[in-house]
């Protein structure tokens, strides 16, 4: 261990005369470090942080100036220098003694130094903390970096009044963006935006608004066991962080980074694993699509896009509405135009109801962009008064009778579960397609280098001599019959899947689309999913799942489930695009849906709210009927469980992996013993050796229904007793009348007892053991709408897990 120290500094004390200082993170003045690929840096003595240059992504010639955690893959950057003026490969940053660092390009000129500096420095340190400090011949801190942060703070750090955080202007673009977090001197912490390229701020999106004069804040702490807190003049604290947070600080590195988007996201790392990333604990506002942006500004989307909240680190994803693209398809987070202009001049030729239409889009509003109210207004008036008016560029029509006229540019555009109405979105009839440049996969970029070769094999045969193009169309017929026979080859089944408008695929293609099945989405009974980008009419996000373990020689009746797959058509339940089977491999390609199974969302961090739990379970109920009773062969699930539900852009529930139960069993019968359900969600009868018939679909909505009115899941083995089995407990609660306990803290579910009990019947008739007894999913549906009586259930009890 010593003789690799020893050897290690020599090392680097033969390279560089820079490099000694790295041993104990002490640096004289005169030390200094070059900006090159691979050169050194100043580490801190513990070897968590350096100090030093970065490249800048995407640029081996442009330098920054930071300081990163130095222990971990993605030695990710805390601090930064040079945001605005890039350092050139060959610049220099010295410690001098009159102005601390100093940062020049290989041609001398200033890029950055560090101002203000307190006395004559003689000494600078990385320390363990993360701070790069200058000392003066007294000792004193004569600089330091946690004094002039950038957008990050560390644990130990404070924000004293005055100070503020910077977001970056992008993910990978470090200068100043439009976000910032400050201290106030009145007391409070706000978060507003700017309008760049000036300072000029506008009202804060988040507010602390402790400006009290007896307890105003003073300053921010993120102490060194991950918590924030404002520390008011009484000293007491203004607790941020959540005391739910219960962070090991020894096992874990944190900071807390204000990011692009303006989310302020307290994030910790683990110390010891390699293939952990950053996990966001804790961030602020708690919904940046509905956080208050009021006045001047876009939002945190830019202006006419619109923003869903990602539930996994409540960050935001940005959209351009239909008809809109963005203004630059490099920056998602951008501004969208619309992709024609809506003209006021008399000289407009046709009407207006022949020139453009709308797009409905539920549940999404930009609250900022009024100019008149219309109320009452059926929704029909509603639609012909934006019509009819040049400057309407969306109406939104909510609450049965109110109609908002919006102007562009549309502001704080935001998906709202709460609106209780939509948006009209005026489009072009015969509406083009979307121009946004979506990025292609490979193979369809050969596609377009083909089409692009025919078209100049057009033009030469237009210019050329009359014996000429005789030859060369002679060629080129040959050329395309053989090319033509090649791909038949290639494809057999092609003709075979006419029959439905499902496309057939071959594993070629689907291994180009997902990469060589790159990202995998999740993993199921049935197979791993993974996601992809197929071309159709524009370049479509999908998930391609690889059945496993089919049964062989089955091809005909693979291909007559797969139709009857193909035929179902209901929003509740997610689309089969496409197969692909040659023999070995069977793949089935479905739409990809954004807001992943109601799993996470279920049994994430945050509970989501009870009115989207209760359309969740509507949503499920409808689909199940659908699959049983509706569609033109009946499909019986048989694996209905939260894995198997996902959520669309509008948190609708889709039924997933439907018709793979039978799939997979082709060949054996239902009693066949192979039970395909997953634990707690069976059915007793899969036991029983009786008949698998729909009921034990509903069996398994009965359980999924209980877990969505708990947001708990079925077994849960860190409970004791009683409570472990939710079915058990939920029927000992409703025996008790202790229904509150089952949504405990969910004032918007405890404001709704009746749903809540109407549901809880429901669930338990589901779960009776006797499939007679189990109501049919029409029956549920009803029941759960309210639109007749549910019977006062008996105990689903006796039964028994065999399992
Ligand atoms: C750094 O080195 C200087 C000179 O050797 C010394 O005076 C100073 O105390 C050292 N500082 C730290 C923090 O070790
Ligand atoms: C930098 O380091 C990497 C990996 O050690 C090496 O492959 C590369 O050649 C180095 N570049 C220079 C300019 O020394
Ligand atoms: C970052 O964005 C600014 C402003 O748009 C631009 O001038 C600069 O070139 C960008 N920097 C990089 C490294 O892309
Ligand atoms: C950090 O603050 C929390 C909450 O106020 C407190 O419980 C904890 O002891 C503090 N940790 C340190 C190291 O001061």
């Amino acid at each position: 261990m010593a003789v690799n120290l020893l050897l290690i500094s020599s090392f680097l004390f033969l390279q560089q005369f820079s490099a000694i200082a790295q041993t104990n993170g002490n640096i004289t003045v005169g030390g200094f470090l070059s900006a090159a690929e691979n050169s050194s840096s100043w580490i801190s003595p513990s070897g968590d942080f350096a100090f030093g240059f970065r490249p800048i992504e995407s640029s081996d010639e442009l330098f920054l100036l930071s300081i990163w955690y130095d222990r971990i893959p993605s030695k990710t950057i805390v601090w930064f220098a040079n945001r605005e003026k890039p350092a050139p490969k060959g610049s220099r940053v010295e410690l001098t003694s009159d102005s601390g660092l100093v940062l020049r390009s290989p041609q001398g000129d200033e890029l950055w130094k560090s101002d203000p500096i307190r006395g004559t420095v003689v000494s600078g340190v990385m320390s363990n903390t993360g701070n790069f400090e200058l000392y003066s011949s007294s000792s004193d801190k004569a600089w330091d970096s946690f004094r002039n942060p950038a957008d990050t703070m560390l644990p130990s750090q404070t924000l004293e009044s005055g100070e503020l955080l910077s977001s970056k202007l992008s993910a990978t673009n470090f200068s100043t963006g439009r976000f910032r977090m400050r201290m106030r001197p009145e007391g409070n912490l706000v978060l507003n935006t700017i309008n760049l390229p000036t300072d000029s701020t506008n009202d804060p999106y988040y507010d602390t608004e402790t400006t009290n004069a007896s307890s105003s804040g003073e300053r921010v702490v993120f102490n060194e066991s991950g918590y924030f807190y404002l520390l008011l003049s009484n000293d007491r604290r203004y607790p941020l962080t959540s005391r739910s947070i219960h962070p090991s600080a020894k096992d874990f590195y944190y900071r807390a980074t204000i990011n692009f988007d303006g989310v302020f996201t307290l994030y910790q790392h683990p110390k010891n694993s390699s293939n952990e990333g950053w996990t966001a604990l804790w961030s602020i506002p708690d919904n940046i699509c509905k956080a208050s942006f009021t006045g001047i500004g876009s939002g945190t989307c830019g202006f006419n896009s619109f923003c869903r909240l990602n539930p996994g680190d409540n960050r935001p994803i940005c959209d351009c509405p239909k008809g809109y693209f963005l203004s630059d398809a490099k920056n998602k987070y951008g501004d969208c135009k619309p992709n024609f202009t809506q003209s006021c001049a008399d000289d407009e030729e046709g009407s207006p109801a022949d020139l453009y239409d709308f797009e409905e889009v539920i549940n999404t509003d930009w609250p900022t962009s009024d100019y008149a109210l219309l109320q009452p207004f059926t929704e029909q008036q509603c639609r012909e008064s934006c019509l009819q008016d040049c400057m309407c560029a969306v109406a939104i029509f909510r609450t049965g009778d109110m109609c908002w006229k919006k102007k562009l540019p549309l502001s704080n555009g935001r998906f709202d579960n709460t609106l209780d109405g939509k948006a009209l979105i005026k489009i072009t009839k015969g509406n083009p397609p979307s121009r946004g440049d979506p990025v292609l996969p490979r193979s369809f970029m050969k596609n377009q280098k083909n089409k692009d070769n025919m078209i100049i094999v057009g033009s030469v045969l237009l210019g050329g001599s009359v014996f000429f193009n005789v030859i060369l169309v002679t060629a080129v017929c040959l050329c395309f019959f053989l090319v033509h026979k090649k791909v038949h080859r290639q494809i057999p089944h092609h003709d075979e899947a006419v029959e439905t408008n499902l496309r057939c695929f071959t594993y070629k293609e689907l291994e180009e689309a997902t990469d060589g099945f790159k990202e995998e989405l999740g993993k199921g009974s049935f197979g791993i999913v993974y996601k992809g980008l197929i071309q159709m009419s524009y370049v479509t996000p999908v998930a391609v799942k690889k059945l496993n373990s089919l049964v062989p020689d089955t091809e005909k009746e693979f291909k007559t489930e797969v139709n009857v797959i193909g035929q179902t058509h209901h929003k509740n339940l997610v689309r089969l695009i496409g197969f692909c089977d040659d023999g070995v491999h069977r793949l089935l390609v479905y739409e990809f849906l954004s807001n992943g199974t109601l799993a996470s969302f279920l049994f994430g961090e945050s509970k989501p709210r009870w009115s989207q739990r209760t359309q969740i379970a509507f949503g499920i109920a409808r689909g199940l009927l659908y699959l049983h009773e509706e569609c033109s062969t009946q499909i019986i699930h048989c694996d209905i469980k939260p894995q198997n539900i996902l959520l669309d852009d509008y948190y609708t529930a889709r039924i997933s992996d439907f018709g793979l139960a039978k799939l997979l069993m082709l060949g054996q019968s239902y009693t066949h013993t192979n039970i395909r359900g997953t634990k707690g969600y069976v059915a007793p009868e899969w036991f029983r050796n009786l008949p698998i018939t729909v009921k034990v679909d509903v069996f398994s909505f009965g359980v999924l229904l209980l877990e969505i009115i708990c947001c708990r899941r079925n077994v849960n083995m860190e409970v004791s007793g009683a409570e472990a089995l939710l079915t058990d407990w939920v029927y000992d609660c409703y025996c008790e009348e202790r229904l509150d306990d089952l949504v405990e803290f969910d004032k918007e579910a405890l404001n709704d007892k009746n749903k809540v009990e109407r549901f809880v019947m429901v669930a338990l008739w589901c779960i009776q053991e006797d499939p007679s007894l189990r109501p049919t999913m029409r029956k549920v549906t009803q029941m759960l709408e309210g639109v007749v009586e549910v019977p006062v259930p008996s105990c689903p009890c006796p039964f028994t897990m065999t399992n």
